[in-house]
Parts: structure tokens; C-alpha cells; sequence
């Protein structure tokens, strides 16, 4: 079968660390088909899927009955692994059963985690830095923003903005600061998720000039939006962590210039229209689906001039490949290896409108908007799971769990002896 691809791009697929598919648990708002079907339409070839579904992947129970749904997958899939206060004891047994990686909720977000004590942190990440596995964070401090969110409450706060004032750039840069310092300490490798503020760069910026094994992403809505948008989208726009000011989305196309932000993520989180358009914002649910349109909003930004396609598929494939240790690193674009493939027409327009979405979350913040630079094709592992934009639905389950993540040499730990492990193992 060959394919012409005159005049076209043939990039490697998007590799998206940050996505929510909802299977178990909340299947009216995502599952495993619908979720990958968006991927696959997104040009996204690898996803790795969060744990906080119903139940939570907590252990290695829920590890199997999430492997179980992820059967229907359309598209390539990285699990991760709960870490939090109450299943510090089941982390060995989620790495020997195959996690790709684990999330730590510091603050709380769907699905109402509680967000783990600084202490229940310091031991999940000595068990888990043996492994090599890095750990993705949702960096807000939970105290902070139950605190702000109690005084707003009771003054009668209910509008967009309030969403910010209860989540300041201060209750992220706060909880990146204190993840680096544990991370430093253990030797574990952390990932800080979706950067929405000027003010968490300085904290990232200084542990990687100390060394340590730190990355991070951000994701479009903290590019392409900000705070002037609150007025025109209302609840819609509300996520965790929220969209700032103009000056933050600047601060953030730097850093993913001079190397500071790494990646870029979706935190795909799809919610139904009616769990999202509610008069009362807190009672909104936060975030909205993005696999879909991460690649056409940011090949329209090639479009524009505001970055080059290399240095977009550094963003979107490479360094998510480098920093989660898929496939053997070798080339400038490690997934190439894989044929995990999107072919991009940066001549073709779209607009995108949430009823036409994959996706069982029929809502975004960019309805309406008319985009240029298409995935016209994606490949998995060189299979078509999408073709002359149509799913190809005879592609459901093609998908797999990535199992060649790259074994880290073990890394040192400064404090190797004083590990609760070691010493609750005793002398000798
Ligand atoms: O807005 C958000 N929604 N932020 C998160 O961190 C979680 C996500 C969800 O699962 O809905
Ligand atoms: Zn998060
Ligand atoms: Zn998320």
C-alpha cells in the first residue's frame, strides 16, 4: 500500500504524557474508544492516561481493570500510577505490574483526591526514584487554595475571576518549589504538568541548573489564552490550573524556546456541556477536551510564524519520547522509529466546532476557531487509525501499552541510607 504525500509533511505522531479518559468510572463524560478515536484525529499516536478515574489506579488491582478497558484503544497508551497519601504501600507492586509512570495530585482537582502530606511525598518518591519512572505533578498547593476558596465562598465570590483569585501563580510556584526540593533530595525524576504561569519558571529554571532530573509542559489553552477570554467563554474556560494574564502566556512561549518548558500536553479533560455551562462557577467542572485540536492549534501558530515545525515536533513528539523513556532514543525523533505517524497538510483549513468532536466532550474554548496546518493522516505503529480525516474504526484496539520504556540507570540518592525503606529494614 503506498501512500502519496506530494506537498505534504510526514511528522511523527504527537506523544500527549497528560490525558484524562475517564474508563472506569465516568464513561459519560470519556472512555477508551472515544478518547483514542480523538487522539487518532489529533494526530496523536501515544497517550499517557491519568489515574484519577473511578476507582483510582491506586494499585495494581485497578492497574488491571484500566488495561482491561484500554482494549478498545485506537492509539498507543502509557498508564500511570496513583501516588498519594493512602497507597504509599502498593507503589512497588504498580512498578512490577507495568506502569508507565505516576501522578501526584499536591492539590485537588476531578475526581477529589486527597492530595498527599509533604511526608507521604518524600517516601513515594524514594520508592519510586529507584525505579526511574518519572513522576508527573499537578503542582498547586491544596491548603493554599482551600483556604482562598473558603474566603471567597463566604464573601459571595461567584464569577470567572474568582476561579484565579482562589488559584494564584503563588499556589503553583509554591508546589514546584517543594516537589524540586524532594526530587533533588530523592533522586527521582519529576514532571511539572501544565504550566500557566510566569511566576513557576523561576522554581524549574533553578532545580535544572542544580541538576536535577526535572521537565516541564504546558498546554495550548495557557499559549492561545488569557484572562481577557474569562468574559467572552464564562464557565467554559475554567481549569486547573486556571488561564492567567497575557504576560504569563508570554513567559511561557519563552520557556519553551530557551528549553525551560519542554513539552507540550493536552490535559485532555473532557466534561460533559451541562457538567461545564453551570450559574455558579465553582460548581463548574474544570478543563476540557484537547488530543483533538492540540496539533491544529499549534500548526496553525507555524502557520503564523510564532514558532518553526521543528521546533514543534521537538514539543509535541520528541521530548515527550526523551523524557518518559519511549522507544530507544537514537535519532533526533525517536518515535519515527515506531512509523507512529502524522501526515500534515499546512495548506488545509478547518474550523473547529465541539459537536464534531471524537470526543465525548462536546465543548472548548476554541468553538469557531478557523485553523490552518492539518493532520490529515495518523499512523500507529504503521497502521492507519485515521485516513483523509475519517477514523478508521476497524483500527479499535490496535492500540497497546507501551513496554519498551527505556530502563534509567538507578539514580543516586543523597540520602541513600536514611530512606524510610532502608531504615524501617534496619541495621545489617
Ligand atoms: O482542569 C483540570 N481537569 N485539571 C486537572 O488537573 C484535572 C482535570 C480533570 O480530570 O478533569
Ligand atoms: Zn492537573
Ligand atoms: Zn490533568
Amino acid at each position: 500500500e503506498t501512500l502519496d504525500a506530494t506537498g505534504q509533511f510526514v511528522l511523527p505522531g504527537a506523544i500527549d504524557v497528560h490525558v484524562h479518559f475517564r474508563e472506569p468510572g465516568y464513561t459519560h463524560k470519556e472512555d477508551w474508544e472515544t478518547g483514542t478515536a480523538a487522539a487518532a484525529m489529533g494526530g496523536t499516536t501515544t497517550v499517557f492516561e491519568m489515574p484519577n478515574t473511578h476507582p483510582p489506579t491506586r494499585s495494581v488491582v485497578e492497574l488491571r481493570q484500566k488495561q482491561e478497558a484500554a482494549k478498545k484503544a485506537y492509539v498507543d497508551f502509557g498508564l500511570y500510577g496513583l501516588l498519594a497519601e493512602d497507597n504509599i504501600d502498593e507503589l512497588q507492586g504498580l512498578i512490577d505490574g507495568g506502569v508507565n509512570a505516576f501522578k501526584c495530585f499536591m492539590g485537588n482537582t476531578f475526581g477529589n483526591l486527597p492530595s498527599p502530606s509533604t511526608g507521604a511525598m518524600l517516601e513515594g518518591f524514594e520508592i519510586v526514584a529507584r525505579s526511574g519512572l518519572r513522576i508527573s505533578l499537578h503542582a498547586e498547593t491544596a491548603s493554599i487554595m482551600a483556604w482562598r476558596q473558603k474566603r471567597l465562598v463566604e464573601a459571595g465570590r461567584n464569577d470567572p475571576l474568582a476561579h484565579i483569585a482562589a488559584r494564584p501563580a503563588v499556589v503553583a510556584a509554591e508546589a514546584v518549589a517543594r516537589a524540586a526540593i524532594l526530587a533533588e533530595w530523592t533522586g527521582a525524576r519529576v514532571h511539572v504538568l501544565h504550566i500557566s504561569s510566569a511566576l513557576e519558571l523561576g522554581p524549574l529554571r533553578d532545580a535544572k541548573a542544580r541538576g536535577v532530573d526535572i521537565t516541564g509542559g504546558t498546554c495550548p489553552c495557557y499559549l492561545l489564552l488569557d484572562s481577557s477570554d474569562y468574559a467572552r467563554l464564562g464557565s467554559v474556560i475554567r481549569v486547573n490550573p486556571p488561564v492567567r494574564d497575557a504576560a504569563d502566556s508570554e513567559a511561557i512561549w519563552a520557556a519553551l524556546k530557551d528549553g525551560t518548558v519542554d513539552l507540550i500536553e493536552t490535559d485532555h479533560a473532557p466534561h460533559t456541556l451541562e457538567e461545564k455551562t453551570k450559574s455558579v462557577i465553582w460548581e463548574a467542572d474544570c478543563g476540557f477536551p484537547g488530543v483533538e485540536t492540540q496539533m491544529p492549534l499549534m500548526l496553525n501558530q507555524v502557520s503564523k510564524g510564532r514558532m518553526s515545525l521543528e521546533d514543534y515536533v521537538r514539543y509535541s513528539a520528541e521530548a515527550p519520547a526523551k523524557r518518559f523513556g519511549l522507544f530507544p532514543v537514537k535519532g533526533r525523533i525517536a518515535a519515527g522509529a515506531h512509523a507512529d505517524i502524522a501526515v500534515v497538510d499546512m495548506a488545509r483549513s478547518e474550523t473547529i466546532r465541539a459537536a464534531g468532536l471524537q470526543s465525548r466532550g462536546k465543548v472548548t474554548p476554541f468553538e469557531g476557531e478557523t485553523v490552518t496546518g492539518i493532520p490529515i493522516h495518523t499512523l500507529v505503529r504503521g497502521r492507519f487509525v485515521q485516513r483523509d480525516r475519517t477514523l478508521v474504526t476497524g483500527a479499535k484496539g490496535h492500540g497497546r501499552q507501551v513496554t519498551d520504556i527505556q530502563k534509567m540507570p538507578t539514580p543516586v540518592l543523597h540520602n541513600q541510607d536514611q530512606t524510610l525503606a532502608s531504615v524501617l529494614r534496619g541495621p545489617g
